[in-house]
């Protein structure tokens, strides 16, 4: 058996705290995820939950002085122990990353052309004409038509959408296995977000990149991931293929996400979750959910629960067996 592209298990990060002499911090607690290579995950979670920080651990990229506790292992080596130029490697070859702004990821006095071709070159895998070739075959296969002219231009003479596509190309030129995508496409029109997004899937599809896309969107997730992991407060509670947890959610807290939507077909108040999101640090011993569940306990307080199999996918809720699904999605 090939050992998966990318799998991390019990993660844990503390960051040492703002100012001399505060406790750490918690951002991360237990989280286990898995990419099969050319499988696209998608992250879901509110603002705070900890999703760009699991991006930044993959990567190698956390603030000075984190702690870090588990693994990560890509491709079945253990990212945490690379040496400087395994992690160099790794990060200019084998996992790319594309960002929400593009804008403030370029540097406004590079062309774009010299902007694409500057990582593959430095890292000797194409020399410059060849770089150049290639970035413009990329740049028409994501929709640039005129990209001679747009490699001799500077960002700022390009819309942000046409921006986001530069930034596709840049991130599949050296060819990676792996794209982590954080938040895309936040910053751009709803019209260009749908064109960008549905590039962006295109092009790893076609050339079985395996990807871990990063939203607040659970529709947006669910309709281009083959998988989905819903964050709260720095803890997986649900995961499983895409399908399994959007049409099968268990976890009052995906529930209540569900339920949060506006709907086209029908016109009502919009269910809220009561009380506000947390960050990790302030989640307590027991369930990360429990200030703000229908359904908690006191067991819920007290004690974390496992994430465990339910209906075809991973669920970390004490309660999941006793609760019925349709009680839960009505309810949260
Ligand atoms: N450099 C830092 N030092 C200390 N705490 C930080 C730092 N960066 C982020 N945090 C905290 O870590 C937690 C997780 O942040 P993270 O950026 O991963 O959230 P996120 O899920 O990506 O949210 P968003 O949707 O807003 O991007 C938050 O509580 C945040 O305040
Ligand atoms: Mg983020």
């Amino acid at each position: 058996m090939t050992a998966p592209l990318l799998e991390i298990e019990n993660l844990r990060v503390d960051l040492r705290g703002r100012h001399r002499g505060d406790p750490p911090r918690r951002v991360i607690h237990d989280v286990s995820l898995r990419i099969e290579p050319g499988e696209s995950v998608g992250l879901v979670g509110e603002s705070g939950s900890g999703k760009s920080m699991t991006l930044k651990a993959v990567m190698g990229l956390l603030p000075q002085g984190a702690k870090v506790s588990g693994a990560i292992r890509f491709r079945g080596r253990d990212v945490t122990a690379f040496g400087r130029k395994d992690l160099a490697g790794y990060r200019s070859r084998q996992v790319a990353m594309i960002y929400q702004d593009p804008r403030a990821h370029t540097n406004p006095l590079v062309k774009v052309g010299d902007f694409l071709i500057e990582g593959v070159v430095a890292a000797k895998q194409m020399t410059p004409d060849e770089a150049r070739d290639k970035a413009c075959a990329m740049l028409r296969d994501v929709g640039v038509p005129d990209a001679t002219r747009r490699m001799a231009q500077y960002p700022h003479e390009l819309s942000g959408g046409l921006l986001q596509r530069v930034m596709i190309v840049m991130a599949l030129m050296p060819d990676p296995l792996l794209v982590l995508a954080d938040e895309p496409t936040t910053a751009l029109d709803v019209t260009v977000q749908a064109e960008v997004v549905s590039i962006l899937i295109e092009q790893i599809r076609e050339r079985s990149v395996g990807m871990l896309f990063i939203t607040h969107d659970l529709d947006l997730a669910a309709a281009i991931n083959d998988s989905l992991a819903v964050m709260y407060a720095g803890a997986i509670v649900e995961k499983g293929s895409a399908t399994s947890v959007y049409e099968a959610s268990r976890h009052p807290y995906t529930a209540g996400l569900l339920n949060s939507r506006p709907s086209v077909e029908e016109v009502r108040r919009l269910q809220t979750i009561p009380g506000r999101p947390l960050s990790a640090f302030e989640a307590g011993d027991g369930c990360v959910f429990s200030s703000r569940c229908h359904f908690v306990t006191q067991h819920c307080r007290d004690e974390r629960p496992a994430a465990r199999p339910v209906d075809g996918h991973i669920v970390a809720c004490h309660r999941v067996e006793e609760l019925d699904k349709s009680m839960v999605r009505q309810a949260a």
